[in-house]
């Protein structure tokens, strides 16, 4: 029997840190054998809400890449590729846009949300309203069945599904509804307790070097009620010790014992979290290394995914021609 195909995305904005790998990155690797599954970096998606800075975009493209690979994504197996190599994307997006009701675009919770947040961004463009409907071209170019998402993006999934439904009803039946796939993983928060990301400073990048991780591990918050040294923890509200589970489980028992009883202090317990982190990361980074080392590896390991995707993808397009009548 086929393998079932899987999608999904992320915008190239910046390096991946720890709080992707566990947010998403992790599940990628591992469906790796059981699906058919596709990677996208969607730097139109990025041109979105980027478009002052577009130059960043094609660079952080070469990063998430790197970071990828790096994980264990692996072109073998996995079809990884660049958004706006398969202009089909944009066809796609195009056609869709005939057919989605502009109420639903407007009445999209993270739309109005973002254009709140990021009002210094002047987003109120026609591009950014689309930015759900890009994506449900992007799901349905690949006929994809699963979409691992995080929470945040369930309204888009389910504004692709109802895209999904309309397309199939006006024209043909041509794509199957796409099923959510939520990466159901412990939250991993930043080092300041709150949402791991770029723009609060608060992450370890998969590519950190040894230094950095030491100092921004040691201005980790810790539990807030440990003033003094003697001062019992509580590793279970104690954000260093979630990055214990996650990274170097089978000393997390034991450093939540030593934290109860007061007998390890924060410091120590922070110092030592960095050397697991560095561990952790090595062989990560070393694999890094090897894809960065010469500059053509990574540019062609992208234009075999995006012929691959383009292949895809050329013969979606031909059931959509057939199905609009064009
Ligand atoms: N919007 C997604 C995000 O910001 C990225 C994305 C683009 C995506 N296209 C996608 C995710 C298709 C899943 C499927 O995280
Ligand atoms: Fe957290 Fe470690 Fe301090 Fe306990 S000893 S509060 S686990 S940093």
């Amino acid at each position: 029997m086929a393998k079932k195909r899987i999608l999904s995305g992320m915008r190239p904005t910046g390096r991946l840190h720890l709080g992707h790998y566990v947010g998403a990155l992790e599940n990628w690797v591992s469906f790796q054998d059981e699906y058919d599954c596709f990677f996208e970096v969607a730097d139109w998606h990025a041109l979105t809400s980027e478009y002052h800075n577009s130059a960043s975009i094609a660079a952080n493209t070469i990063e998430i890449m790197a970071d990828f690979l790096s994980v264990g994504l692996d072109p073998e197996r996995s079809t990884i590729f660049v958004q706006s190599h398969v202009p089909f994307h944009a066809e796609l997006h195009l056609i869709l846009s005939m057919v989605t009701p502009v109420g639903w675009v407007e009445r999209c919770p993270t739309y109005k949300d973002q254009v709140k947040e990021l009002a210094a961004k002047d987003i109120n463009t026609y591009g950014f309203l689309g930015y759900p409907v890009l994506q449900a071209a992007d799901i349905l170019m690949y006929r994809a069945h699963v979409v691992p998402v995080g929470e945040d993006q369930l309204p888009h999934l389910e504004m692709t599904r109802e895209i999904t439904r309309r397309f199939n009803n006006i024209f043909d039946n041509v794509f199957p509804e796409p099923q959510a796939r939520l990466t159901q993983v412990p939250l991993l928060l930043g080092l300041d307790r709150r949402k791991m990301s770029k723009s609060y400073d608060n992450y370890i990048a998969l590519s950190e070097g040894p230094e950095n991780i030491r100092k921004k591990i040691a201005g980790a918050i810790t539990d807030p009620q440990r003033m003094r040294r003697n001062d019992p923890g509580r590793p279970d509200y104690c954000n260093v010790h979630a990055y214990y589970r996650a990274f170097a489980p089978d000393k997390a028992d034991e450093v939540a014992g030593q934290c109860t009883k007061a007998e390890i202090g924060c410091v120590d317990c922070k110092k030592m979290l960095s050397e697991e982190l560095i561990k952790w990361l090595a062989p990560i980074q070393a694999k890094r290394a090897e894809f960065t080392r010469d500059e053509s590896t990574i540019r062609d390991i992208i234009a075999e995914g995006d012929k691959k995707a383009h292949a895809a993808a050329a013969e979606t397009m031909e059931w959509v021609h057939k199905a609009i009548k064009f």
